[in-house]
């Protein structure tokens, strides 16, 4: 009380100026205080140099051991702890991966793999701090595994954002997967601190094997040792003497081969059974350029995920020879060639059942090589049954210049002539470049060339070897079919694929379409407007059928086919400045539109205009209104957003149709996955709105238009209206229909109350995303952020 009574009088004594250099002080302390932590954080997240340990003696540990080397004491050895199991019904089955940059290798790598699994997965570029996506929607895990292409950037976290992941890895039983790649800047010895796990880098390795204790093995078999050096002398090694971590692959230190003595046997990525903090992890000593690392990558990924995200062991292989008989002189089969591919076919099959080599021929070249050439064409074609056959066109053309389809027809009754009993079968196949797509493609054919069976045999002894491999190294059960029934597997094993995503190849190379693909009621008619009194542009036909918009790639249409899409823009001209476009104003927020747009018009441009998806919801429901929708007409807007499960399933549809395409971010992000954010323009719909011109500049440079109008004289604000419309000679407007710009009452305040809160965290994320896109924020999505909470 006493010492409460001074300290009131002293301050009482004070003047303004000593009191405002008090405060000074007192934040200037502030300031200095929160700046060492921040940096004596990240210092101690980073690997730090341990004095006193090196890389340990060679040839001193054995490898049925591998943490018998002497481990120096942990920094931070929390209680044992057991990491909890993967409960796969809380977490969506995608993949958070954090990458370097959007062109990093190895990220590209791990993305390539997942990808070849069909696993889905999110990328992110890893921040050097902080920044960490939303990783639970709605108590839900959003990821079901999160890997780090530099493992470094989890560990270097600051301590918030880690502390996030590490709780989510916690609750949801997910786990992480790390790359440690070495540099030379790294330290040769180093502590992951925070981790009893000790780090030797920038070593040369030798010897590989697999450890058959390991629990992730699944595609990976542990039984030879890779003899030879490892590719690169940058390789990091783990030790330890926690018996969380268990070695996966081991292999020996290269620097003894001179003195002949045998390396140390050292862990180059290693598991982490969760028992030091609950989570599973699973760390590689160096990026995926070592072909055993991709084995293991992909179980790694199966058993942290409790093989949610993990393929079953057959794998089906065909293999196609293709231009049977057109080869040139000197390169076709020869007698011996045609016993040496019969040879190969049993041989395989002793691995393979039923293995058989599947024919691609051109009946025209038959007997058009050398005397020696032709007699291995009779033999070959006396041993037809023994080979699955399938014809290209009779003399080598390619289909599609064919210009109609009886002389197509007649040109594959000749093919058919040479064999009479042999049925017809289309090629569907695809090339892989790479033999490792094998581990996680679960159906690979492989088109070879008839010269590297008759000229070099290549064919042969790639087939051999590869075979022999996947035997060796590998759990994979090898299958075979032939084309069709191999069709009929694939869609079995990916039923969601008979909805085809390409329907040809290559087209629009030259003539850009933009697709404004953004939501009704956003201000998409007026933009189409504008956008078609640009001459360098040229919109589509309307439809009859979809009120105008095409609507090609978000419904059934899409199955129409390619044709029926391009019947409704003029044939294209010869001049590459040419932008065709279309709006569908359900394309946005479809499930399916942004992939099937993407594998047909890659190069598109895609523009998409946002107002406040509330308003968005009240336009809606007033359209709805306008043409007497009885649901809307029966129940207010209020009812219609604050409808509860039990009630009536059409007021629940009205709510869906009028709340879920406000959920920008999603559908967004869907649209990110497959186009590069520098294709995609983001517009403000409230800026459409009140300067229509200014938004036409921005998109006319989007565009790369070197023909620039300027809208600001060919746009007039209309009063009756209320709206711009086009300005037509002698000063007359050409405005949008009734149904657009509506009149009706604003909106009651509680829904506005309701709405916000609903879209405040996907409007947080939505700012988020086009904060990383290098965008502008809508004025309207400036408002909702400021007045939220
Ligand atoms: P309201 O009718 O609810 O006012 P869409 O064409 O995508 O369905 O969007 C219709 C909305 O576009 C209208 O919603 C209106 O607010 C907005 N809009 C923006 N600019 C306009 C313009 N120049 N003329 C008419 N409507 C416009």
């Amino acid at each position: 009380m006493l010492m409460c009574g001074r300290l009131r009088r002293l301050f009482r004594q004070l003047t303004l100026q000593t009191s405002l250099l008090l405060l000074f002080i007192f934040c200037m302390v502030s300031v200095l205080i929160s700046a060492y932590f921040l940096y004596g954080v990240k210092r101690e997240l980073e690997p730090a140099g341990v004095g006193g340990v090196g890389v340990p003696e060679e040839g001193t540990a054995d490898w049925e051991d591998p943490r018998a080397t002497p481990s120096p004491p942990s920094a931070r050895v929390l209680p044992a702890r057991t990491a909890k199991p993967a409960d796969m019904s809380r977490t969506d089955p995608v993949v958070l991966v954090f990458v370097e940059s959007l062109y990093s290798q190895l990220g590209q790598d791990i993305v390539a793999i997942l990808e070849s699994g069909r696993f889905r997965y999110q990328t992110e570029i890893a921040p050097g701090k902080g920044d960490m996506p939303t990783l639970t929607d709605k108590n839900r895990g959003r990821f079901t595994l999160v890997i780090y292409e530099n493992i470094l950037k989890y560990v270097n976290l600051d301590a918030w954002n880690r502390e996030l992941l590490d709780k989510y890895c916690v609750e949801y039983g997910v786990g992480i997967i790390g790359f440690f790649k070495a540099n030379e800047n790294s330290l040769q010895s180093a502590q992951l601190k925070g981790f009893p796990l000790f780090l030797h880098s920038n070593l040369g390795l030798r010897d590989c094997s697999v450890n058959p204790k390991s629990p992730l093995l699944l595609i990976t078999k542990a039984r030879e040792v890779e003899h030879g050096p490892l590719p690169g002398d940058d390789w990091t090694v783990f030790q330890s003497n926690h018996t969380t971590y268990e070695p996966v692959l081991l292999a020996r230190g290269r620097s003894t081969e001179a003195s002949g003595a045998p390396g140390l046997l050292h862990a180059a990525v290693v598991q982490d059974l969760g028992l030091h903090d609950g989570i599973q992890r699973v760390l590689f000593g160096n990026n995926l350029n070592f072909w055993l690392h991709k084995l293991v990558l992909v179980d790694a990924v199966s058993f942290l995920t409790g093989k949610r995200l993990s393929l079953a062991l057959e794998r089906y292989i065909l293999v196609d020879i293709d231009d049977i008989f057109v080869g040139k002189e000197g390169t076709r089969m020869k007698v011996s060639d045609v016993k040496a591919l019969l040879e190969t076919q049993n041989e395989l099959r002793t691995h393979v059942p039923n293995f058989t080599f599947n024919l691609g021929f051109s009946g025209k070249f038959f007997h058009a090589g050398t005397d020696e050439e032709d007699l291995g064409d009779d033999l070959l074609l006396s041993y037809s049954k023994e080979f699955w056959w399938f014809p290209h066109m009779w003399s080598h053309m390619q289909p599609h210049l064919f210009h109609n389809q009886s002389v197509l027809a007649e040109q594959m009754l000749l093919n058919r002539n040479l064999f009479r009993s042999q049925p017809f079968i289309y090629l569907i196949g695809w090339a892989l470049n790479d033999l490792l797509h094998f581990i996680s493609n679960q159906i690979s054919i492989f088109m070879t060339h008839l010269s590297n069976y008759g000229n070099d045999r290549l064919g042969l002894y790639t087939f051999k070897n590869l075979v022999k491999f996947i035997q060796m190294w590998t759990n994979l059960k090898l299958q075979t079919l032939p084309p069709v029934q191999l069709a009929q597997r694939y869609f079995q094993i990916f039923p969601e694929e008979r909805d085809p995503i390409c329907l040809i190849f290559n087209c629009f190379v030259k003539n850009y379409i933009i697709d404004i693909c953004c939501l009704v009621c956003s201000g998409t008619t007026a933009l189409y407007l504008f956008l078609g009194m640009h001459p360098d542009l040229t919109s589509n036909y309307p439809s009859k059928e979809t009120f105008e918009e095409i609507q090609f790639f978000n419904g059934r249409n899409y199955h129409k086919g390619i044709d029926w899409y391009m019947e409704y823009f003029p044939l294209p001209s010869n001049t590459s400045s040419d932008f065709y476009f279309e709006k569908s104003a359900n394309y946005f927020d479809s499930e399916v539109a942004a992939r099937r747009a993407a594998a047909l018009l890659p190069k598109a441009k895609i523009i998409t205009i946002l107002i406040n998806p509330a308003d968005r919801a009240y336009s809606w429901y007033q359209h709805q209104r306008a043409h007497d929708d009885p649901v809307a007409q029966k129940y207010t807007f209020h009812d219609v957003i604050t409808a509860g499960r039990d009630m009536p399933i059409k007021l629940r549809v009205l709510q869906s149709r009028s709340l879920v395409p406000g959920l920008y971010a999603t559908h967004l992000q869907r649209w990110l996955t497959h186009y590069h954010p520098s294709q995609i323009l983001v517009l403000d719909g409230q800026m459409l709105r009140t300067e229509p011109a200014l938004v036409m500049d921005k998109i006319q440079k989007f565009l790369g238009l070197t023909n620039t109008l300027n809208y600001h004289k060919i746009l007039a604000f209309d009063p009756k209206k209320g709206f711009w419309c086009q300005l037509l000679d002698g000063g007359k407007t050409k405005c949008l229909g009734k149904s657009k710009g509506r009149r009706y009452p604003d909106m009651d305040v509680d829904s506005r109350i309701f709405l916000r809160e609903y879209y405040h965290e996907h409007n947080i994320e939505l700012s988020k995303l086009l904060y990383k896109m290098g965008q502008p924020l809508p004025s309207w999505l400036r408002e909702e952020l400021l007045h939220s909470r």
